[in-house]
């Protein structure tokens, strides 16, 4: 098999990249703007690699899908800091540049496997979000951070709108807050527009204080990327056509917690790393609202957990790894990776 990944580079696109090669004996056709995350797989036989970008290297991408079997266009922009920042730029390589992809698998009635997003159920005060159930629920205009979720929505519906009239094969795969080594980097937890996983564990690491957004009373379910990435190669694999067109969360519902209990844990697992166990100092953990943290567009999803009877299912998939053994994996490998930055 063929795959094209738009984003390879990306931190669900390097780690699926990695076990595709690892695991399977498929060819992978990636871009991306950059290839610091991609290390030796650049090396591969099997991996072919451009460096480019998708506002750009139009002709390399239509050749490349009209070559592949698969599609996976991973390239977005998908921190709330840059939602509210930047929401043009978000509408502009979220949305427009998706969509030209998406008609372009149409042109060759390709198959797609496509990220939608745990965003999409914004606001939805189910206890448990389903896929073909749930409401999609945002707030007003100038809460301008479902602008992300609205680009994410429509790419869904003009991608199922699409698939049930055959002209395309679609999977939309939903990921919760999937976590692991090389989420984010230090530069963008710097500039304080990292994932909260990240963000924290780099303030840890430069002794800023952790800021609870709103008390912290938020809830979400971290899941650890390998397990992600197991569901991904089901859907990928695709047995007796199991996924055409549908719509599978992929999250850890046993891994709830809220962003101040996600603080504590993350401090004591960073107070126990053998290098920093005789610090002089630690990070406090301190409050602050959302409008002065993220500015007056910021509004937040109190609680956010999958069902994934669809994905237990269909794939016959369980997420394995526990909420502290991911955030002690995610945390030792950021240490890694930056222990000469700092
Ligand atoms: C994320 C992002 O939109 C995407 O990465 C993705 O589509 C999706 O969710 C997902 O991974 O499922 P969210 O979970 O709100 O959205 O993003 P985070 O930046 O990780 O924030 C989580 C919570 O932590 C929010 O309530 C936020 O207000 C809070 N937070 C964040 C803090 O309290 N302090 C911080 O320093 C940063």
């Amino acid at each position: 098999m063929k795959i094209l990944i738009l984003g390879v580079n990306g931190f669900i696109g390097h780690h699926l990249t990695k076990r595709v090669l690892a695991e399977t004996d498929w060819v992978v056709f990636g871009m991306d703007i950059a290839d610091d995350r991609l290390g030796d797989i650049v090396n591969n036989a099997r991996f072919h690699f451009l460096e480019g970008d998708i506002s750009i290297n139009k002709e390399w991408i239509e050749y490349h899908v009209k070559k592949c079997d698969v599609i996976l266009p991973l390239v977005a922009i998908a921190t709330p800091k840059l939602y509210v920042e930047d929401p043009i730029g978000v509408y502009n390589l979220d949305f427009e540049m998706n969509i030209d992809i998406i008609k372009q698998c149409v042109k060759y009635h390709k198959r797609v496997v496509f990220p939608s997003s745990s965003e999409v159920y914004g606001m939805c005060t189910d206890q448990v979000f389903k896929e073909d159930e749930s409401f999609l629920v945002v707030g007003p205009i100038q809460k301008e951070r479902w602008i992300y979720s609205c680009c994410k929505q429509l790419l869904d519906r003009v991608i199922y709108a699409y698939g049930t009239r055959g002209h395309i094969q679609f999977t939309l795969f939903r990921p919760f807050n999937w976590i692991g080594p090389r989420l984010d980097s230090l530069f963008a937890a710097k500039e304080g527009s990292s994932r909260v996983v990240t963000q924290f564990i780099a303030d840890l690491l430069m002794k800023h204080p952790i800021v609870l957004v709103d008390g912290g009373h938020q809830k979400r379910c971290f899941t650890f990327v390998d397990d992600g990435i197991d569901a991904l190669m089901k859907i990928l694999e695709n047995k007796d056509d199991v996924c055409r067109n549908e719509i599978i969360n992929i999250g850890n519902p046993r891994n709830q917690c809220s962003v101040r209990e996600l603080a504590d844990i993350l401090k004591k697992i960073f107070m126990e790393h053998p290098k920093h166990r005789h610090d002089q100092e630690y990070s406090e953990i301190i409050e602050s609202s959302s409008e002065s943290y993220y500015g007056k567009g910021y509004q937040d999803i109190y609680s956010r957990k999958p069902n994934i009877e669809k994905a237990r299912t269909l794939l016959n998939w369980e997420p394995q790894r526990g909420l502290d053994d991911a955030l002690k994996m995610t945390l030792h490998s950021f240490l890694e990776e930056n222990r000469i930055a700092l």
